[in-house]
């Protein structure tokens, strides 16, 4: 992309209200030399470049490595003058992607990260808010003169640079030592009433006063309860509070701190967590697709996923010869010798009563008829997986039930690889991975499924050791340890694919069809999903490299900004979906996630959880869960087991959602589904609660239809016409309609 600068704005740095200077533009240079920190360094030649978004879309797209911003701000004197504290100077850079150090006027006022030179080697801070203060008495700044920002950038891989927001220059004011600290978790204490803790922590070193307002906001009933309270924060203290609540279905907190000098306020909402899934009944419900694809004579596993008061008795009616069916369990083994649709009956019981369900397996060449379901370690564990945190979300798997809802897959990502290979050449796990054999034992005598992670390159994105020209002996290995999945990352083929210069569209395809042909001689079906994050339009040729789910993105992260963005832009592939070829926006970020040792909650709203899931159903997308399940929260469970909606991905017809409405605040996305009936997703991407109508004709469908809503499982009666739901910010209304 080309980006037109003028140079005029080279040396304009404006106020853009009272007492902020915008920086919405730099000079910039990529390579390394520390003279560029320097103010008399003459940046005539280098280029304009806007500060807001990264290098890679101004005509940088693929650099790696070091590069230079120059800030030329002229500070007023009346910036000082002006405020009240007349402390420090506030200087914000946004996000960096993926190491800076700052300088003013050529001296270094901050890092953040590491770089690839520095001891601790290369660490990427790519996702931290970006602020650095400068007391106002240090003798190097020039008022009313030119100063000089200087920021050395080095970028580990992917996009680079200032991104994320305008930079700016400001005062500090007393308001900015504030923060409010809302993470720890509501505790319900009955079935109304709720409490919650909030922390002040004043990160001055002056006392500051103020008050704190809360208001406790029935958002459906629109009735508020405000109060406020005097607050005086001794320098570098602390300040806690419980706010009581009595709980309607949608309660928002609201809070406000506001500083008694300069009455300037910081303020915080949230939602408190609300449960829409109904409990399961105690009588057998047998869950789940109603469809499963293998391949003739690989070894059979499915657990028949039931809820009800247990124990349960399984068995199954017209079970081709090859399986069995343990009663107790409801695990099915065994293998399939001939190909075709062999259709049965399951069928659960238990004390209460009986439930039967057809049920077809499909013998055939395609595997994942319906998009895969289970765990994957990245987005919680990132590089840190071990066997033991393995363990323990499988195990939570089962004991919190999730399982009896279809969630099967198991899936280790990155990190579990040894340095090296043994003397044979074959890939062998590290330490934290004592035995994959074994643990693929145990995951399957339990009804689970066992997945794995390499790179058709050398190294993995996390730099193990990836499959490069040992594809055949690591499927070999796969299949030796009982692997189900394979995650295969591009990483580090882009080397390979740049060396061999060969741009063509086979080239880019190459890597992906030789590890296909290495799964496809194993006598195991491993599904296969591609992960290149979707270049090379990855839905027009994942399957034919048999891949059944392909990222059709870069990472998720837990933000509203990366679930919209990513979410609501899968438009243009959903043609490509069907049996066991899924477009994959990547893994769920619900419950505690952290990519690494240290895990916090998502980030996402209770609403933006519940647009996550119905999306991804409607979607049709693979549902990874990325979180901690030993830590699983009541709240993120719920959100997990409403089958209902989980029948919406796992729907046999395999179409994807069609955006059928598309406004500046809201969206709907349409779903076919196998009885000619819709799924419908309403989406509400304001910022405001807001009430949605649409006419039936607007989806190209009849006058009159019957809807339920599928997060209450409710009926909510016959639209003519019309239909109107009220959707909370950032939330969804999904519902399914009759043909
Ligand atoms: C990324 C991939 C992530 C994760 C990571 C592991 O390329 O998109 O999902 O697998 O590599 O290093």
């Amino acid at each position: 992309m080309k980006i037109l600068l003028c140079s005029c704005c080279l040396f304009i740095s404006f106020i853009s209200f009272a007492q902020r200077i915008e920086l919405p533009t730099a000079r910039f240079i990529t390579g390394d030399d520390i003279k560029y920190s320097y103010p008399a360094t003459d940046d005539g030649n280098w280029k304009d470049i806007q500060a807001n978004i990264v290098w890679d879309a101004q005509g940088y797209e693929k650099y790696d490595g070091y590069a230079w911003y120059r800030f030329h701000i002229v500070l007023p004197a009346s910036l000082k003058t002006n405020s009240l504290w007349k402390d420090s100077l506030r200087i914000f850079l946004a996000k960096i992607d993926d190491v800076c150090e700052v300088y003013l006027n050529g001296t270094k006022i901050g890092k953040s990260g590491s770089f690839p030179e520095d001891k601790e080697g290369y660490i990427t801070t790519w996702n931290k808010k970006q602020e650095y203060h400068v007391a106002i008495s240090k003798q190097y700044l020039n008022w009313g003169a030119d100063n000089l920002l200087a920021v050395r950038v080095y970028d580990g891989g992917g996009a680079g640079g200032i991104f994320s927001g305008t930079p700016y220059v400001s005062m500090l004011d007393l308001i900015d030592g504030i923060e409010i600290n809302n993470h720890s978790p509501v505790e319900f204490l009955s079935k109304n009433k709720a409490k919650k803790n909030i922390l002040l922590a004043n990160n001055f070193n002056q006392r500051i006063s103020g008050t704190l307002h809360y208001a406790v906001i029935d958002v459906e009933n629109d009735k508020a309860e405000k109060h406020s309270i005097p607050v005086n924060i001794s320098p570098n203290g602390k300040f806690t509070f419980t706010i009581p609540v009595t709980l309607a279905e949608r309660n928002n907190l609201y809070y406000e701190f506001e500083e008694g000098q300069t009455r300037k306020k910081i303020q915080l909402t949230e939602t408190i967590p609300y449960l829409l899934t109904p409990a399961p009944s105690p009588s057998p419900k047998i869950n789940g697709a109603n469809v499963f694809g293998i391949r003739p004579n690989a070894p059979f596993l499915f657990k028949i996923p039931a809820t009800g008061k247990k124990p349960l008795q399984y068995s199954v009616e017209n079970l081709p010869a090859g399986l069995k069916v343990d009663a107790a369990t409801g695990i099915i083994t065994g293998s399939i010798k001939t190909k075709g649709d062999h259709k049965m009956t399951l069928i659960v019981k238990n004390s209460l009563g009986t439930d039967k369900k057809e049920f077809t397996v499909k013998c055939g060449d395609l595997l994942a008829l319906t998009p895969p379901m289970g765990w994957n370690s990245w987005n919680c564990w990132g590089l840190s997986v071990s066997d033991e945190r393995l363990k323990i979300s499988a195990q939570a798997m089962i004991d919190k039930g999730l399982i009896d809802h279809g969630w099967t897959y198991m899936n280790i990502d990155d990190g579990w690889e040894a340095e090296t290979r043994n003397e044979k050449g074959e890939i062998v796990s590290n330490k934290k991975f004592p035995d994959l054999k074994k643990m693929g034992d145990w995951l399957h005598n339990k009804g689970l499924k066992f997945g794995i992670y390499s790179s058709p390159g050398s190294k993995t994105c996390g730099g193990y050791l990836g499959s490069y020209q040992h594809e055949l002996q690591d499927a070999q290995s796969y299949a030796g340890w009982g692997i189900d999945y394979l995650k295969y990352d591009w990483c580090s083929y882009e080397t390979v694919y740049r060396n061999e210069k060969d741009t063509s569209l086979a080239a880019f395809i190459k890597p992906y069809s030789i590890m296909q042909l290495a799964l496809q001689s194993q006598n195991r079906d491993i599904v296969y999903s591609l992960c290149q994050y979707g270049m090379k339009d990855v839905w027009k040729w994942g399957a034919t490299v048999n891949g059944n789910c392909w990222r059709t993105t870069g990472d998720i992260e837990d933000s509203w900004e990366s679930l919209r963005n990513i979410g609501f832009n899968q438009t243009s592939q959903y043609a490509y979906a069907g049996p066991g070829r899924w477009n994959d926006p990547d893994m769920m970020i619900v419950g505690q996630v952290g990519w690494g040792d240290n895990l916090h909650p998502t980030r996402l709203t209770p609403d933006e959880q519940y647009t996550h899931v119905s999306l991804w159903c409607l979607l049709s997308a693979p549902l990874l869960i990325g979180c901690d399940l030993g830590k699983l929260d009541d709240f993120t469970l719920n959100l997990l087991t409403n089958d209902e909606v989980i029948a919406v991905d796992q729907d046999p017809l395999g179409k994807q959602a069609k955006q059928v409405i598309k406004t500046d605040t809201y969206q709907v996305w349409m779903k076919e589904l196998e009885d000619g009936s819709k799924a419908i997703g309403i989406f509400n991407l304001s910022d405001k609660n807001d009430v949605i109508r649409f006419y039936w004709s607007q989806l190209g469908l009849t006058d009159t239809h019957k809807a339920r809503d599928l997060w209450r499982q409710k009926d909510l009666g016959i639209f003519r016409s019309m239909f109107a739901t009220k959707v909370p910010s950032h939330g969804v209304t999904l519902i399914r309609i009759d043909k």
